[in-house]
């Protein structure tokens, strides 16, 4: 399927790590120019030899999303250095859970700031860009915006109230956005990925297997036996999902949330 995101200038923020990662292989893949954000300098300097040796070249810059003024400064420097950005992906954050009897106001600011601002911030200064752009006469075609969020928005989950919080807000905010942004033909549509196969999933179940006493590959199966797809999720297959999202094959989908837990959670 031809997708045309050659030549489209791709921001992923947490594109040093997971999902992100993925996501920028893709793009770069289909001849896209990718930026990278991410905070630690180490995580963005082995993706980049990473990729680099699969033949891929990105541009990278560090920044902690979860300050409003180092969106508005990521998005200003890789518009300077790559070029007006056409899509954004946002895979920059992950909640911490709690157990509910600790789960305080602090706990839930804390999450805000990890999870759901550093989605905010950095959709906020591009959508105004975007705007910007298609205003003056000067966008080639309408951007897109795809949030990986996370199926821990659409039912509560005891140890996850705060980040399952965040995730609610953040599906909200992307079909909010997507129907006032539609009339300038941006797309904001949204990823709900389950457990997927990422560092993140390995230490969490590295954690699970010293608390039950069990080998990680053991905890690994316990897990993937719940999902009636029989596994977890690749980040890759998280990323060719936000490549055709991004991309004018769904040039009539915007204000979507798709679900990608295996269907573990069978609701609509
Ligand atoms: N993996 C899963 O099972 C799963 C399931 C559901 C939802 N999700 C969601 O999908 C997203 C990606 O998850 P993942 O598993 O790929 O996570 P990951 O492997 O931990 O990667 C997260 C990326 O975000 C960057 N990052 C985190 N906070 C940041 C901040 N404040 N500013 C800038 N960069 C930041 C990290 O790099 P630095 O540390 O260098 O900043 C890293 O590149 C997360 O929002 C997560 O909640 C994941």
């Amino acid at each position: 399927m031809e997708l045309g995101l050659g030549s489209k200038v791709v921001l992923v923020t947490g594109g040093s790590k997971g999902i992100g990662l993925a996501c920028a292989r893709a793009f770069a893949k289909e001849g896209a120019k990718v930026a990278i954000v991410s905070r630690d300098p180490a995580n963005l300097a082995r993706a980049r030899e990473q990729l680099a040796s699969e033949g891929l070249h990105i541009h990278l810059t560090r920044a902690d999303l979860h300050e409003p003024h180092s969106a508005a400064d990521v998005v200003e420097e890789v518009t300077t250095a790559v070029g007006p950005i056409d899509i954004l992906i946002n895979s920059a954050g992950a909640a911490r859970r709690y157990d509910p009897e600790s789960l305080d106001a602090d706990a839930f600011k804390a999450t805000m700031e990890a999870k759901y601002f550093p989605y905010i911030y950095p959709q906020q200064e591009v959508l105004r860009r975007m705007v910007e752009r298609i205003k003056a006469g000067a966008a080639r075609e309408p951007g897109a915006i795809v949030n990986i969020i996370g199926m821990g928005g659409k039912y509560a989950s005891d140890i996850h109230i705060a980040g399952g919080a965040a995730n609610a807000a953040l599906m909200l905010a992307t079909v909010g956005l997507a129907h006032y942004h539609a009339r300038y033909g941006i797309r904001i549509n949204a990823i709900n990925p389950g457990a997927t196969l990422t560092e993140r999933l390995q230490e969490a179940l590295q954690l699970e297997a010293e608390h039950e006493s069990v080998s990680a590959e053991e905890a690994l199966a316990r897990g993937e036996a719940r999902v009636p797809l029989g596994r977890y999720a690749k980040p890759e297959e998280i990323a060719d999902v936000a490549l055709f999202l991004a991309s004018r094959r769904a040039s009539y989908v915007t204000g979507a949330i798709v679900p990608m837990d295996g269907c573990t959670t069978p609701i609509i």
